[in-house]
């Protein structure tokens, strides 16, 4: 046993140095870019498995459209990023294989299909591996349900938490587990800045600090206390603690979910409750996702690779509403805020009006991008 106990604790110090290191580098921090006036942008699109490419490339189709005239006077530039597919990381055994990587790191914002994870074996998610290596600390996931009242954005902490040593736990055989949950200072200060600033300047007056704090509180305490700490410089927004518990009832409480606005959380938590709003908007296949970082963002639907959609022959009836939605996104966080509404305005009214049953007889993936098209240029 003293064995796996002088292991354990020898991890357990390396672990903390590495942690420690990455908390200074953040504090010492890192000029953020600004999107919205960069002389030139590179826009990565990054197809993924399964049905990824298809909707992607309608992703792609529709912001050319939309940028037609920054792409004609060479201020945006479209890249095409192939390699994230399951068969090319597999073949390497990386969750995202260095030439791909490098070519990601030329860009500086990424639309991204989604990726599969295979259920065990070592390969990592594609998508944790992308957020931790291009730093995108905020995953940014609004819900939006204008006849039920509902209206609210998440920003959840996206390179800590449970997340950043999920695979590096010590284990005792047969006897005990731990895993970690590391809560730096700069990791939280950041995130908790990005949901002021957002409250700040989109007419918000409430941010919900959403955490465990009676019970996770070393990390959980921190995270709550830092947020309050940023709060202080924000004195027009209320600032209220609310546990984790009790806010995925808050949700689905018609009473009382309409009062929210703006959440900050801890990763884990952040990834399940925006499940939770979601599905309340309509499932994960109506929400879009940014992830945002000093250097780089990524936007991507939030749902999954769909395989069975292609066995079946069926990929091209897949329906990009999600992926479009994370356009919009994209399109918003790089200063174009006009197209971004004209893309919102005409999905809503595709989402009516088109027939996405996700086999023949109904509307393809293909129709859906040119009905918006259509749709945006009618406006
Ligand atoms: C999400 C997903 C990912 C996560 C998975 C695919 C690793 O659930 O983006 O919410 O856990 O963050
Ligand atoms: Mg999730």
């Amino acid at each position: 046993m003293q064995q796996y106990i002088d292991k354990a604790v020898e991890q357990f110090r390396t672990l903390i140095t590495e942690q420690l290191a990455r908390q200074n580098r953040m504090e010492a921090g890192e000029q953020a870019k600004d999107f919205a006036n960069l002389p030139h942008l590179t826009i990565g699109i990054c197809g993924g498995d399964g049905i990824g490419p298809i909707i992607t490339h309608a992703g792609e189709d529709v912001l050319r459209f939309l940028l037609a005239d920054e792409v004609a006077a060479g201020r945006v530039e479209f890249r095409e990023i192939d390699g994230l597919t399951i068969e090319r990381r597999t073949e390497v055994g990386k969750a995202i294989p260095d030439d791909t990587l490098a070519a990601l790191k030329e860009c500086d914002v990424i639309l991204k299909g989604p990726t599969t994870t295979p259920h065990g074996g070592n390969l990592e998610s594609a998508n944790v591996a992308m957020r931790r290596e291009l730093d995108l600390y905020a995953n940014v996931r609004p819900t939006c349900v204008p006849e039920l009242g509902i209206d609210w954005v998440f920003y959840r902490e996206n390179s800590e938490g449970e997340y950043v040593l999920g695979s590096r736990g010590v284990e005792i055989p047969d006897k005990l587990a731990m895993d970690f949950k590391v809560t730096t200072d700069a990791g939280t200060r950041r995130i908790a800045r990005a949901a002021f600033e957002y409250a700040k300047n989109n007419g918000k007056d409430n941010v919900a600090i959403v955490t465990k704090a009676n019970i996770m509180k070393k990390t959980d305490g921190n995270f709550s206390r830092i947020c309050h700490e940023v709060a202080a410089d924000y004195p027009d927004i209320t600032a209220e603690d609310w546990y984790i518990d009790i806010m995925t009832a808050n949700l689905v409480n018609e009473a009382r979910r309409s009062q929210f606005q703006v959440f900050v959380l801890p990763n884990l938590y952040g990834d399940i409750i925006t499940d939770e709003a979601a599905q309340i908007q309509g499932g994960v296949g109506t929400a879009g996702s940014a992830n945002i970082g000093d250097r780089y963002a990524m936007f991507e639907a939030i749902h999954g690779s769909a395989p069975r959609m292609i066995e079946m022959g069926r990929g091209d009836y897949a329906n990009p509403a999600s992926v479009l939605k994370a356009c919009a996104m994209l399109l918003r966080h790089i200063g174009k805020a006009a197209e971004a509404e004209k893309l919102e305005k005409a999905l809503a009214i595709c989402n009516e009006k088109m027939n996405m049953t996700g086999r023949p007889g109904g509307n393809t993936c293909a129709e859906f991008a040119q009905a918006i098209m259509t749709e945006v240029e009618a406006m």
